[in-house]
């Protein structure tokens, strides 16, 4: 059975606008809690403030199922001090108040599903990390751990809560993509450090996908990896990326001191290397529309923006 209202916390950055598109073709009708106060008076819009512990009750109330999204960016901005504290208290703040609202309302939805990421193995080298290996060290890490713990008060409702530890998602709308494909175009492009550090990618669809399978799917519950099944070094995805955009590599690989300087402790996001298993997501079923890096560059890159709302629809439906 369908369940009728998605609440998106968060809902209206990257993954976000995606995963809206999904829902309302497969079906659902979808509200939004933003912090934009200029949004309150659009149509299925609700204003929250967790810095202020604000919530609208409405948002909470209409809601059959709660996905959390929110959190201060993470690659935007170098980081400082009240940088990472934004980064690390946005995210469980606000599941807190998530779960300070269903408990002063007296309210369960029938799922919640909280984003987490895969900086919660940190740097791992070659090794392949499933949802049962322990938490790495580093910032990353740090951040995600208190996160995954704020969803768990949900849980501890008895709700039916699911985890997704995200990777580098694929869109050509914002994220890691653009950032890497534009100094190859201006044949600029080359490996950053060894080159060697794994990059756990996935397909911004696959990725909406993988909510609407926590959504629909009563068995999930607990931790679940959103990643492709085939994770690959910086190294290969800068020389599959420069072949499909038909520009040279010729430079050497960008020395890792040079990246360190120029982006201080934030250089972990692309210098640290995570390999992701998503062996627990396809073991239950899921079938990832875009599993090879190829084929999900390819798609994103001929239609230069996310693929169109028919094949959304189409692969909800495959699913
Ligand atoms: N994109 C990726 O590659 C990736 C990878 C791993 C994990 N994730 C995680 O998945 C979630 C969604 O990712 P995304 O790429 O869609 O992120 P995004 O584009 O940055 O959107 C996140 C949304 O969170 C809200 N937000 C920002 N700062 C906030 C704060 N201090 N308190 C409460 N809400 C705040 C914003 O909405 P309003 O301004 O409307 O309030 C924003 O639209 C994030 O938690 C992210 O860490 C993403």
């Amino acid at each position: 059975m369908k369940h009728k209202t998605i609440l998106l916390c968060g809902g209206t950055g990257l993954i976000g606008n995606r995963l809206k598109s999904f829902l309302n073709n497969a079906g659902y009708r979808v509200t939004i809690l933003s912090r934009q106060s200029n949004l309150e008076n659009v149509p299925d819009h609700f204003f929250w403030d967790p810095t202020r512990d604000f919530i609208n009750p409405d948002a909470i109330l209409n809601a059959n199922v709660i996905i959390n999204l929110a959190g201060t960016s993470i690659a935007d901005r170098r980081w400082n001090a009240k940088r990472k504290q934004d980064i690390m208290q946005s995210r469980a703040r606000s599941n807190e108040l998530i779960y300070k609202k269903l408990t002063e309302l007296k309210v369960k939805p029938d799922v919640f599903i909280s984003a987490s990421a895969i900086g919660y193995y940190g740097n791992r080298g070659d090794e392949l990390v499933t949802e049962e290996s322990p938490p790495g060290t580093g910032f990353l890490a740090e951040t995600a751990q208190p996160w995954e713990l704020s969803a768990r008060k949900i849980e501890s409702l008895g709700v039916r809560t699911t985890i997704l530890r995200i990777g580098i998602v694929f869109s050509m709308l914002g994220g890691a993509l653009p950032k890497m494909i534009q100094p190859i175009q201006m044949m600029l492009g080359a490996p950053l450090g060894s080159g060697d550090q794994y990059m756990s990618w996935i397909h911004i669809d696959d990725v909406c996908s993988l909510f609407i399978k926590a959504l629909t799917d009563r068995k999930w519950s607990g931790v679940y990896n959103a990643v492709s099944p085939h994770p690959v070094t910086n190294k290969e995805l800068t020389e599959v990326l420069a072949r499909l955009l038909d520009k040279p590599l010729f430079l050497p690989n960008i020395p890792e001191f040079a990246i360190r300087t120029l982006m201080g402790e934030m250089a972990t996001l692309i210098l640290d290397g995570t390999r992701v298993s998503s062996h627990k997501a396809e073991k239950s079923g899921f079938k990832f529309q875009f599993p090879d890096l190829e084929g999900a560059l390819r798609d994103l890159l001929d239609t230069g923006k996310q693929s169109n709302s028919e094949s959304a629809q189409q692969s909800v439906a495959d699913r």
